[in-house]
């Protein structure tokens, strides 16, 4: 029996994300600077080296995969990525295979997802307001992710929303976005805003919206029931009794979640980043490149990083200024 992975604070990592690209086609304003700079193609593991890498960490127990970027379905060829891992899905080594996207590709790619055994996916919408969604993503075009949508629901996927709150941005959209995903059988998250790398002139303490406060506007419409159940990430759920909706809410800031942390997350060059929050990283590239077929030196690497996990994030806006900010960007990571 290989031993678990355990961190210092005695937390299971059962949860591996993995950026497969830094590269996005939309410029999210809270996410990236307009101009921003790419790592080099020739720098990102190839898909069979990322394969292998995913393939080390299922062996040391990791049961949960999610695939994120960028935009993870930017990254060519992808889907031989998905295929590959489909097989510890089948093996039953792990036990969910997903994404985080920003939808833009899903109309091409839902089908072919689903057909790799994946059941859930997570895309990201901020506002149902075509000209706003222009605004906060400045790339990126609503219809186009909204086909994506339906083409996901037809597929089968299970779809949650996941969206940032943003002051006096999306605020009144609080009952829309609800409606919207209830009609569609589709759960809805709200996610606190994290200082995460440069955004240009943009506002990070000006951008924040806690969830307390949603939550209690919430609470003047509708009768909330917190609901113990987890989907393995650091949303906590309720539900709504009037509609039976379920809404999450992922809060760093506002109520830290990190004692129950069970993930780490992989770049796409093979750095394995141990907290969202923290600058520490252990590139685990050399090992894998290194030692093509002896996976033990690797399985060492990832070992020894697991042992350096910090306890969690220093995030925090009281002050009025966004400390503990980190200096790469969300999309280095995959949130
Ligand atoms: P589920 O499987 O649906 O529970 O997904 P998830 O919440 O784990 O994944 P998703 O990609 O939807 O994550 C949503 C956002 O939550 C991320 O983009 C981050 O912004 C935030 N998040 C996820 N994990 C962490 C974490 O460990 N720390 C912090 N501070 N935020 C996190
Ligand atoms: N703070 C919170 N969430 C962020 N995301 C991107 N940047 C930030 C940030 N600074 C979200 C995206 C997407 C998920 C991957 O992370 O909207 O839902
Ligand atoms: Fe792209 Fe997601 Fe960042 Fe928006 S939040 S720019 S969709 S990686």
């Amino acid at each position: 029996m290989t031993a678990p992975l355990i961190d210092p604070f005695a937390r299971p990592i059962s949860y591996l994300r993995v950026s497969v690209t830094d590269r996005c086609d939309f410029r999210c304003v809270y996410c990236m600077a307009e101009n921003m700079t790419f790592l080099p193609k020739k720098d990102l593991l190839t898909l069979e080296e990322l394969d292998r890498m995913c393939s080390t960490f299922v062996r040391l127990g990791v049961r949960k995969l999610r695939i994120t970027g960028g935009e993870p379905l930017v990254r060519r060829d992808i889907m031989t990525f998905f295929r590959s891992m489909s097989r510890h899905l089948e093996s039953g080594a792990l036990d969910e295979l997903t994404l985080t996207t920003n939808g833009s590709q899903l109309e091409r790619f839902a089908g072919d997802l689903a057909a790799a055994g994946v059941k859930r996916i997570n895309v990201s919408i901020d506002t149902l307001d075509e000209e706003k969604f222009a605004r906060v993503t400045r790339w990126g075009r609503l219809p186009q992710v909204l086909r994506g949508l339906d083409a996901a629901l037809a597929a089968g996927l299970k779809v949650k929303i996941n969206a940032v709150a943003l002051k006096g941005f999306n605020e009144d959209e609080l009952f829309t976005l609800a409606e919207f995903c209830a009609a569609r059988g589709m759960d809805l998250t709200w996610i606190e805003v994290m200082p995460m790398g440069d955004i240009g002139n943009e506002d990070r303490v000006g951008q924040y919206w806690s969830l307390k406060d949603l939550r209690a506007r919430l609470e003047e419409r509708f009768t909330l029931t917190d609901l113990a159940e987890r989907s393995g990430g650091p949303a906590r759920y309720v539900r709504i009794e009037e509609t039976g909706q379920k809404i999450g809410f992922i809060t760093p800031l506002s109520h830290n979640f990190c004692e129950s942390c069970n993930r780490v997350r992989m770049t796409c060059t093979g750095q394995l980043y141990m907290c969202l929050g923290q600058e520490d990283m252990a590139d685990l590239r050399p090992a894998l490149r290194n030692h093509p077929s002896d996976d033990a030196p690797l399985e060492a690497a990832i070992r020894a990083a697991i042992g350096l996990k910090p306890e969690g994030h220093d995030f925090d806006y009281s002050r009025q200024r966004a400390d503990g900010q980190v200096s790469r960007h969300m999309s280095h990571t995959g949130g």
